[in-house]
Protein backbone atom coordinates (compact mmCIF):
# COMPACT_ATOMS: atom_id res chain seq x y z
CA UNK A 1 0.00 0.00 0.00
CA UNK A 2 1.24 3.81 -0.92
CA UNK A 3 0.80 6.44 1.43
CA UNK A 4 -1.89 8.82 0.25
CA UNK A 5 0.23 11.41 0.80
CA UNK A 6 2.76 9.94 -1.67
CA UNK A 7 0.04 9.87 -4.06
CA UNK A 8 -0.84 13.42 -3.54
CA UNK A 9 2.21 14.59 -3.70
CA UNK A 10 2.83 13.09 -6.95
CA UNK A 11 -0.56 14.05 -8.53
CA UNK A 12 0.48 17.68 -7.76
CA UNK A 13 3.75 17.63 -8.88
CA UNK A 14 5.04 19.56 -12.23
CA UNK A 15 8.28 17.88 -11.97
CA UNK A 16 9.56 14.68 -10.61
CA UNK A 17 13.26 14.09 -10.79
CA UNK A 18 14.31 10.42 -9.87
CA UNK A 19 17.97 9.21 -8.88
CA UNK A 20 18.66 5.57 -9.28
CA UNK A 21 20.92 3.06 -8.14
CA UNK A 22 22.18 -0.66 -9.12
CA UNK A 23 19.55 -1.78 -6.87
CA UNK A 24 16.84 -0.84 -9.65
CA UNK A 25 18.38 -3.38 -11.67
CA UNK A 26 19.03 -5.89 -8.93
CA UNK A 27 15.29 -7.29 -10.11
CA UNK A 28 16.82 -7.72 -13.71
CA UNK A 29 19.75 -9.85 -12.17
CA UNK A 30 22.11 -7.27 -12.48
CA UNK A 31 24.68 -7.54 -9.28
CA UNK A 32 25.00 -4.84 -7.37
CA UNK A 33 27.90 -2.86 -5.34
CA UNK A 34 27.76 -3.39 -2.08
CA UNK A 35 25.05 -5.78 -1.40
CA UNK A 36 26.11 -9.18 0.50
CA UNK A 37 26.45 -10.65 -2.81
CA UNK A 38 27.20 -7.51 -4.95
CA UNK A 39 30.28 -6.74 -6.89
CA UNK A 40 32.92 -5.60 -4.74
CA UNK A 41 32.36 -8.36 -2.28
CA UNK A 42 33.65 -10.28 -5.15
CA UNK A 43 36.12 -7.46 -7.03
CA UNK A 44 38.61 -4.83 -5.50
CA UNK A 45 36.64 -1.64 -7.19
CA UNK A 46 40.80 0.06 -7.24
CA UNK A 47 41.51 -2.63 -9.33
CA UNK A 48 38.53 -3.01 -11.79
CA UNK A 49 36.61 0.60 -11.91
CA UNK A 50 39.52 2.97 -11.67
CA UNK A 51 42.77 4.66 -13.67
CA UNK A 52 45.33 3.56 -11.66
CA UNK A 53 43.95 -0.27 -11.78
CA UNK A 54 43.51 0.11 -16.08
CA UNK A 55 47.04 1.56 -16.30
CA UNK A 56 48.30 -1.79 -14.22
CA UNK A 57 46.31 -3.95 -15.61
CA UNK A 58 44.45 -2.80 -19.20
CA UNK A 59 43.87 -6.42 -20.25
CA UNK A 60 41.65 -7.31 -16.97
CA UNK A 61 39.80 -4.13 -16.69
CA UNK A 62 38.77 -4.34 -20.46
CA UNK A 63 37.74 -8.45 -19.40
CA UNK A 64 35.75 -7.56 -16.99
CA UNK A 65 33.76 -4.55 -18.15
CA UNK A 66 33.39 -6.71 -21.48
CA UNK A 67 31.88 -9.50 -19.01
CA UNK A 68 29.43 -6.79 -17.71
CA UNK A 69 28.18 -5.98 -21.37
CA UNK A 70 27.76 -9.36 -21.80
CA UNK A 71 25.66 -9.77 -18.63
CA UNK A 72 23.64 -6.89 -19.23
CA UNK A 73 23.10 -7.74 -22.56
CA UNK A 74 21.27 -10.92 -21.82
CA UNK A 75 19.03 -9.60 -19.08
CA UNK A 76 15.50 -7.21 -19.57
CA UNK A 77 14.26 -4.66 -18.00
CA UNK A 78 12.20 -5.41 -15.03
CA UNK A 79 8.87 -3.90 -14.03
CA UNK A 80 10.73 -1.13 -11.70
CA UNK A 81 12.05 0.04 -15.20
CA UNK A 82 9.09 0.07 -17.07
CA UNK A 83 7.20 1.66 -13.92
CA UNK A 84 9.30 4.34 -14.04
CA UNK A 85 9.24 4.78 -17.83
CA UNK A 86 5.29 4.65 -17.52
CA UNK A 87 5.99 7.74 -14.59
CA UNK A 88 7.17 10.08 -16.98
CA UNK A 89 4.55 9.73 -19.40
CA UNK A 90 2.28 10.55 -16.54
CA UNK A 91 3.29 13.34 -15.10
CA UNK A 92 4.54 17.30 -16.86
CA UNK A 93 8.16 17.19 -16.66
CA UNK A 94 10.70 14.26 -15.44
CA UNK A 95 14.22 13.49 -15.09
CA UNK A 96 15.94 10.35 -14.48
CA UNK A 97 19.27 10.79 -13.04
CA UNK A 98 21.01 7.26 -12.76
CA UNK A 99 24.00 5.99 -11.91
CA UNK A 100 23.08 2.99 -13.44
CA UNK A 101 25.40 2.08 -16.16
CA UNK A 102 23.08 -0.70 -17.84
CA UNK A 103 20.81 1.03 -20.01
CA UNK A 104 17.83 -0.88 -18.89
CA UNK A 105 16.55 2.66 -18.41
CA UNK A 106 16.46 3.57 -21.90
CA UNK A 107 15.41 -0.10 -23.03
CA UNK A 108 12.43 0.22 -20.66
CA UNK A 109 11.54 3.38 -22.82
CA UNK A 110 12.79 6.19 -20.30
CA UNK A 111 13.26 9.29 -22.12
CA UNK A 112 14.96 11.90 -20.27
CA UNK A 113 17.90 10.12 -18.96
CA UNK A 114 20.93 11.23 -17.36
CA UNK A 115 23.94 8.43 -17.06
CA UNK A 116 25.82 10.59 -14.20
CA UNK A 117 28.32 7.71 -14.35
CA UNK A 118 28.72 7.07 -18.14
CA UNK A 119 27.29 3.48 -19.42
CA UNK A 120 28.51 0.01 -20.36
CA UNK A 121 27.56 -0.25 -24.21
CA UNK A 122 30.30 2.70 -25.29
CA UNK A 123 34.11 3.13 -25.41
CA UNK A 124 35.80 5.98 -25.02
CA UNK A 125 39.10 7.20 -26.40
CA UNK A 126 41.52 7.71 -22.84
CA UNK A 127 42.90 10.58 -24.93
CA UNK A 128 40.87 12.89 -27.38
CA UNK A 129 37.32 11.23 -25.80
CA UNK A 130 36.33 9.37 -29.32
CA UNK A 131 33.62 7.37 -28.65
CA UNK A 132 33.05 3.63 -29.95
CA UNK A 133 30.51 1.02 -29.56
CA UNK A 134 32.07 -1.25 -26.87
CA UNK A 135 30.75 -4.21 -28.57
CA UNK A 136 33.33 -3.58 -31.26
CA UNK A 137 36.27 -3.95 -28.39
CA UNK A 138 38.97 -1.73 -29.97
CA UNK A 139 41.72 -1.30 -28.45
CA UNK A 140 43.04 1.69 -30.04
CA UNK A 141 41.04 4.87 -30.90
CA UNK A 142 40.61 5.10 -35.15
CA UNK A 143 41.19 8.82 -34.79
CA UNK A 144 44.56 9.39 -32.52
CA UNK A 145 45.19 5.62 -31.82
CA UNK A 146 44.89 6.41 -27.89
CA UNK A 147 43.50 4.20 -25.38
CA UNK A 148 40.10 3.00 -25.78
CA UNK A 149 38.48 2.22 -22.24
CA UNK A 150 35.15 1.73 -21.15
CA UNK A 151 33.12 5.13 -20.93
CA UNK A 152 32.43 4.94 -17.21
CA UNK A 153 33.40 6.82 -14.57
CA UNK A 154 35.55 5.54 -12.44
CA UNK A 155 36.47 6.24 -8.74
CA UNK A 156 38.59 9.39 -8.63
CA UNK A 157 37.28 10.65 -11.82
CA UNK A 158 35.35 13.72 -12.51
CA UNK A 159 31.52 13.22 -13.71
CA UNK A 160 30.23 14.50 -17.17
CA UNK A 161 30.04 18.42 -16.94
CA UNK A 162 27.74 18.90 -19.01
CA UNK A 163 25.38 15.64 -17.51
CA UNK A 164 26.00 16.97 -14.14
CA UNK A 165 25.38 20.44 -14.75
CA UNK A 166 21.46 19.52 -15.69
CA UNK A 167 21.12 16.81 -12.92
CA UNK A 168 21.59 19.45 -10.68
CA UNK A 169 19.48 22.23 -12.34
CA UNK A 170 16.65 19.69 -12.82
CA UNK A 171 17.03 18.63 -8.93
CA UNK A 172 16.80 22.46 -7.69
CA UNK A 173 13.76 22.05 -9.78
CA UNK A 174 11.83 19.11 -8.14
CA UNK A 175 8.82 19.17 -6.74
CA UNK A 176 8.78 15.58 -6.04
CA UNK A 177 12.49 13.85 -5.46
CA UNK A 178 12.63 9.93 -5.35
CA UNK A 179 15.94 7.71 -4.37
CA UNK A 180 15.11 4.73 -5.44
CA UNK A 181 17.48 1.22 -5.23
CA UNK A 182 20.81 3.29 -4.25
CA UNK A 183 22.91 3.21 -0.71
CA UNK A 184 23.10 6.88 -1.51
CA UNK A 185 27.28 6.37 -0.39
CA UNK A 186 28.81 7.78 -3.52
CA UNK A 187 29.30 11.65 -3.76
CA UNK A 188 28.14 13.76 -5.93
CA UNK A 189 25.19 11.66 -6.84
CA UNK A 190 24.29 10.55 -3.14
CA UNK A 191 23.67 14.52 -2.94
CA UNK A 192 20.91 15.27 -5.17
CA UNK A 193 17.77 14.57 -2.52
CA UNK A 194 19.64 16.47 -0.41
CA UNK A 195 19.70 19.59 -2.72
CA UNK A 196 16.58 18.61 -3.55
CA UNK A 197 15.20 18.74 -0.13
CA UNK A 198 16.92 21.87 0.61
CA UNK A 199 14.84 23.50 -2.22
CA UNK A 200 11.33 22.16 -1.18
CA UNK A 201 11.10 18.86 -2.96
CA UNK A 202 9.04 16.63 -1.20
CA UNK A 203 11.64 13.26 -0.77
CA UNK A 204 10.78 9.86 -1.39
CA UNK A 205 13.37 6.90 -1.17
CA UNK A 206 12.24 3.43 -2.94
CA UNK A 207 14.77 0.25 -0.69
CA UNK A 208 14.04 -2.53 1.00
CA UNK A 209 16.80 -1.23 3.50
CA UNK A 210 17.16 2.04 5.23
CA UNK A 211 20.65 3.95 4.21
CA UNK A 212 22.23 7.25 5.63
CA UNK A 213 19.54 9.18 3.34
CA UNK A 214 16.52 7.42 5.31
CA UNK A 215 16.23 9.58 8.09
CA UNK A 216 15.76 12.71 5.66
CA UNK A 217 13.52 11.48 3.66
CA UNK A 218 9.47 12.37 3.78
CA UNK A 219 8.73 8.64 3.01
CA UNK A 220 10.44 5.84 2.99
CA UNK A 221 8.80 3.11 0.83
CA UNK A 222 9.98 -0.26 1.81
CA UNK A 223 10.48 -2.85 -0.75
CA UNK A 224 11.96 -3.91 -4.00
CA UNK A 225 11.59 -1.32 -6.47
CA UNK A 226 10.00 -3.97 -9.25
CA UNK A 227 7.26 -4.74 -6.30
CA UNK A 228 7.08 -0.86 -5.21
CA UNK A 229 7.05 1.02 -8.51
CA UNK A 230 4.43 -0.64 -10.51
CA UNK A 231 1.80 -0.45 -7.08
CA UNK A 232 2.39 3.10 -7.19
CA UNK A 233 1.61 3.96 -10.80
CA UNK A 234 -1.26 1.72 -10.60
CA UNK A 235 -2.54 4.15 -7.25
CA UNK A 236 -1.08 6.89 -9.13
CA UNK A 237 -3.41 6.52 -12.04
CA UNK A 238 -6.37 4.57 -10.11
CA UNK A 239 -9.43 6.64 -10.47
N1 LIG B 1 14.94 -2.64 -5.19
C1 LIG B 1 15.39 -1.47 -4.65
N2 LIG B 1 16.57 -1.35 -4.02
C2 LIG B 1 17.32 -2.47 -3.91
C3 LIG B 1 16.92 -3.73 -4.43
C4 LIG B 1 15.67 -3.78 -5.10
N3 LIG B 1 15.21 -4.93 -5.62
N4 LIG B 1 17.90 -4.64 -4.16
C5 LIG B 1 18.87 -3.97 -3.50
N5 LIG B 1 18.52 -2.69 -3.34
C6 LIG B 1 19.28 -1.59 -2.71
C7 LIG B 1 20.25 -2.01 -1.63
O1 LIG B 1 19.60 -2.07 -0.36
C8 LIG B 1 21.26 -0.86 -1.70
O2 LIG B 1 20.87 0.19 -0.83
O3 LIG B 1 20.06 -1.02 -3.74
C9 LIG B 1 21.18 -0.38 -3.15
C10 LIG B 1 22.40 -0.73 -3.97
O4 LIG B 1 23.49 0.00 -3.44
P1 LIG B 1 24.92 -0.11 -4.15
O5 LIG B 1 25.22 -1.55 -4.41
O6 LIG B 1 25.87 0.70 -3.32
O7 LIG B 1 24.73 0.58 -5.58
P2 LIG B 1 24.68 2.12 -5.90
O8 LIG B 1 24.05 2.89 -4.79
O9 LIG B 1 24.10 2.26 -7.25
O10 LIG B 1 26.24 2.51 -5.96
C11 LIG B 1 26.55 3.84 -6.34
O11 LIG B 1 28.89 3.23 -6.46
O12 LIG B 1 30.49 1.67 -7.05
C12 LIG B 1 29.88 2.86 -7.43
O13 LIG B 1 29.71 3.67 -9.63
C13 LIG B 1 29.19 2.71 -8.76
O14 LIG B 1 27.16 3.80 -9.50
C14 LIG B 1 27.72 3.03 -8.45
C15 LIG B 1 27.81 3.83 -7.17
Amino acid sequence: MIPANVIERLRCADHVVVLTGAGVSAESGVATFRDPDGLWAKFRPEELASMTGFLANPERVRDWYAHRLHVVDSVEPNAGHHALAALERLVPSFTLVTQNVDRLHQRAGSMNVLEVHGNLVENRCNDCGWIDDAHQAELQCKTCFGPMRPNVVWFGEDLPHDVWVQAEEATRRADVMFSIGTSAQVYPAAGLPYLAKDHGAFVIEVNPDSTELTPYAHAHLRGPSGVILPELISELTAA
